[in-house]
């Protein structure tokens, strides 16, 4: 096998303190490292499959009608057993909850949720990605629940282009409003991502690049990706990091500064004039796998490795079988340690047409 780009991502102690409330005695066990060496220390929770809008690049409404079956809510996890996982996540090195669906804001009572996971010691990063169609209502609410701070999806300031990638005609202006939203609440910084894709919304890049500058909102450039295999992906439809790089440049001139933490997925620019700055997320044409350290949980309580993994490691039914938090956290631990994906970076003739799970499935 090829050596890995990044031997060690995270130098990162071994141990970490016990929380108490899953167990009340005795020290956490070594935080477990992949085949790779790469630990675990985010945990991507994907609380609902469903979603409102029919992005052309995830969930192409040609296939998700708007009749489309999402998961009964019997097969969700329900926010105590999301709880309890988190904090066995949490004992075996993860610091970091991002919140993801589907549409995470359409599940009710997402406050809640936000709350436990707060409360839990040992968490230090708590973040959401949303498409923003409902943080108007909801930014103040999750904030006052624990929430740091949210990542919004809008691919274009121009409402035919961004109606025709969202698949319901949604309105910027009201993506735009649960931005402000976010940032009157304090869920800040506010990101702002952007998928890019060849000759559909480049020319929206520079506009989005401008209003982001103007509003304190970190723009995040990203990669068209082969993620699941209903959204017709095409290496041309691609447009590589670099290119968008230099399109910015030319207007806001840029120089490169380091990622913010190990394993940040953007890479990052600052504007030379102090203005803030941008990240691009390349995962096709500069994969970062060599520094992956994160692991995603589906609504229905699969645990995957990788985001374009085949199939996950059901945790619902220990759960709902009465598994105790030692047999939880053992089986998560041989997962990881088992893992040695690195799919981005063997992406090939050979990868793409291999099964793999849909990226509504697991909140990207
Ligand atoms: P920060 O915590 O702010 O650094 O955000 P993030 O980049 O971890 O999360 P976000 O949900 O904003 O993801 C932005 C884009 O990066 C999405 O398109 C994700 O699907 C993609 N992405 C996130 N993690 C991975 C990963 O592990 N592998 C790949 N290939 N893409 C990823
Ligand atoms: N390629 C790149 N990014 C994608 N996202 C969804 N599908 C794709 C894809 N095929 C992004 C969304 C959102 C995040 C969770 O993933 O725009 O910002
Ligand atoms: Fe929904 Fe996000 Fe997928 Fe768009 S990218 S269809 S908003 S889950
Ligand atoms: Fe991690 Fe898989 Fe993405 Fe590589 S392709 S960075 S291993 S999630």
């Amino acid at each position: 096998m090829a050596p890995v780009s990044v031997a060690d991502p995270d130098p990162a102690p071994e141990t970490h303190a016990p929380l108490g409330a899953t167990r009340d005695v005795g020290a956490a066990p070594p935080a477990p490292r992949d085949l790779l060496g790469r630990p675990l220390r985010d945990l991507r929770i994907s609380v609902t499959d469903r979603c409102n809008f029919r992005c052309t690049y995830c969930m192409p409404r040609e296939v998700y009608g708007l009749d489309y079956a999402f998961l009964p809510r019997a097969e969700i996890l329900t926010f105590e057993e999301i709880e309890r996982l988190a904090r066995l996540f949490v004992r075996l090195g993860v610091t970091k909850f991002r919140l993801t669906g589907g549409e995470p804001l359409v599940r009710k009572g997402l406050p809640d949720l936000v709350r436990r996971l707060a409360e839990i010691d040992g968490v230090r990063d708590l973040a959401l990605t949303t498409n923003g169609a409902l943080l108007a209502a909801q930014a103040r609410a999750l904030r006052d629940a624990g929430l740091r701070r949210v990542s919004v999806s809008l691919d274009s300031l121009d409402d035919a282009i961004f109606g025709a990638m969202n698949g319901v005609e949604f309105p910027v202006q009201r993506v735009l409003q649960g931005i402000r939203a976010a940032q009157d609440a304090g869920l800040v910084p506010v990101k702002l991502n952007t998928v890019v894709k060849r000759g559909v919304n480049e020319a929206s890049v520079l506009p989005l690049a401008r209003w982001a500058r103007d509003h304190g909102v970190i723009l995040r450039l990203i990669e068209f990706m082969d993620v699941g295999l209903t959204n017709g992906w095409r290496l041309e439809d691609v447009v590589p990091a670099a290119e968008l790089v230099a399109l910015v440049d030319a207007a806001f001139p840029l120089e490169p500064i380091p990622p913010a933490y190990p394993g940040e997925v953007a890479t990052r620019w600052r504007y030379r004039d102090g203005a803030g700055e941008i990240g691009v997320i390349a995962s096709v044409t500069q994969p970062f796998c060599g520094a992956c350290t994160r692991a995603r949980l589906s609504a229905k309580g699969e645990l995957f490795t990788c985001l374009f993994a085949a199939g996950g490691l059901d945790l619902r039914t220990l759960l709902r079988g009465g598994a105790s938090d030692e047999a939880i956290e053992a089986a998560i631990a041989s997962r990881w340690q088992g893992r040695s994906d690195r799919y981005s970076e063997l992406r090939s003739s050979e990868t793409t047409g291999l099964r793999r799970v849909e990226m509504f499935a697991i909140g990207g």
